[in-house]
């Protein structure tokens, strides 16, 4: 069996969605993947990834298992729509799991949601105040004026990661490949040194969280899957492996050298898992 991994394509970005999922059709063709998992941030209008699922279906054999990322929840677009009522859009899509389980052959099963952060990535020096205005040096966190969760981003947080533990713990005689949108895994934040080291000491708060990380160590989970960050990196840490393979922005693609080519930077993006 064949998994390809791949996340943050933000298909918005394009002239029309179909553009970005034809490529990703293409190329999930040539590879022959049975599965991709998609770790959110296809778009930032629930009817714009509705369409790149629906489309991408269409074109290619290869089965989405995906969660919603960040952008998946924003009501830019809607916004007479809380978070649960644009969950609703996509409850009945094909492989999409919130808080949910897909089993797949050979005894090993798909466990994801979206996650969320509660700030306990941020440097210590910020206070909780500071970090729930999500406003620091004159930016501002977007999800703050475009989620409208109905509660704290830590209670919203928790919520998640109940409901993925008990989901773990309902498959754990399965190998799992746990799937959050939110950085799963303390070394893949932005590390200290990176340009805008100083602001994002503070918006690591927004990527993920120290509980998520404890739930890849579920003695079940083989792989942990996460988007988020826009970077391509993979860990291996105690026979676990850590893949976050973000496509990213256009803009973004120079930071990863290469082609610049869509298709191009997709294929690097993309992982792929053979597993027995
Ligand atoms: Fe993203
Ligand atoms: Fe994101």
């Amino acid at each position: 069996m064949k998994i390809g991994i791949l996340s943050d394509i933000h298909a918005d970005m394009y002239d029309t969605v179909e553009t970005p999922a034809q490529t990703l059709a293409d190329v999930l063709n040539d590879t022959g993947a049975d599965y991709v998992i998609l770790a959110g941030d296809l778009s930032e209008d629930y009817e714009k990834t509705i369409r790149f699922i629906e489309y991408l279906t269409r074109h290619s054999k290869t089965r989405p298992v995906w969660v919603a990322g960040n952008h998946e929840l924003w009501s830019r677009y809607h916004p007479d729509e809380n978070t649960a009522q644009i969950l609703a859009h996509y409850s009945d899509l094909p492989g999409f799991l919130h808080n949910q389980a897909m089993d797949l052959p050979g005894g090993w099963a798909v466990v994801g949601g979206c996650g969320w952060y509660d700030y306990s990535f941020a440097g210590t020096r910020f206070s909780y105040d500071q970090l729930e205005k999500r406003f620091y040096g004159e930016k501002t966190w977007m999800d703050s004026r475009y989620v409208y969760l109905g509660m704290s981003d830590p209670e919203f947080h928790a919520r998640q990661v109940r409901a993925l533990y008990t989901e773990l713990c309902r498959h754990e005689k399965q190998k799992i490949i746990f799937v959050t949108h939110m950085v799963n895994n303390p070394h893949l934040v932005v590390p200290h040194g990176m340009p805008n080291w100083k602001k994002w000491e503070y918006f690591n708060a927004f990527l993920g969280s120290w509980e998520l990380y404890r739930l890849t160590q579920h003695p079940s989970v083989r792989y942990a899957v996460c988007g988020h960050v826009h970077f391509r990196r993979n860990i291996v840490e105690n026979e676990r492996t850590y893949y976050c393979r973000c496509l990213g922005s256009c803009s973004e693609f120079v930071k990863f050298g290469g082609e610049q080519d869509l298709k191009s930077q997709m294929r690097d993006a993309l992982e792929i898992l053979e597993l027995a």
